[in-house]
């Protein structure tokens, strides 16, 4: 993770994404129990994914079915999704409002 230093530092301009809201991933029933419609996880160890950087979600899942990263439901997950869902679905959480402080879980 060479690039961790460089990611962050303050950017504002990343803060907040153009109001285009991509269309609902057809695979988002296989998220919503664990991460929410919107991204906001309600599980402890889940962690939330509205407003995290779509590049980031998008590399996670690829990852996820690389077996480069290995996490026992997200594994055999990602296996299920073409390259297309995943998109869909990067963009999709990428776009929902991030989480606040105080939000409920
Ligand atoms: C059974 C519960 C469960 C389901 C269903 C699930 N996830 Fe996850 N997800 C997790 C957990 C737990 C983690 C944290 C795994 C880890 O530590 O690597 C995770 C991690 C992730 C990450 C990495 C987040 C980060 O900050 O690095 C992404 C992206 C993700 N999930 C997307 C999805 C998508 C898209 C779906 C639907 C196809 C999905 N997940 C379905 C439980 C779930």
């Amino acid at each position: 993770m060479a690039a961790c230093a460089e990611s962050a530092a303050p950017s504002s301009a990343s803060a907040t994404p153009p109001a285009a809201s991509p269309e609902r991933p057809a695979k988002l029933g296989l998220c919503v129990a664990c991460h929410g419609e919107d991204g906001i996880s309600r599980i402890a160890g889940t962690p939330h994914l509205a407003g995290q950087d779509g590049q980031y979600l998008e590399r996670a899942l690829v990852d996820y079915r690389s077996g480069k990263r290995q996490h026992v439901p997200m594994t055999s997950l990602a296996n299920s999704l073409q390259p297309a869902d995943i998109r869909a679905l990067a963009a999709w959480y990428a776009s929902r409002p991030g989480f606040h402080a105080g939000d409920a879980r």
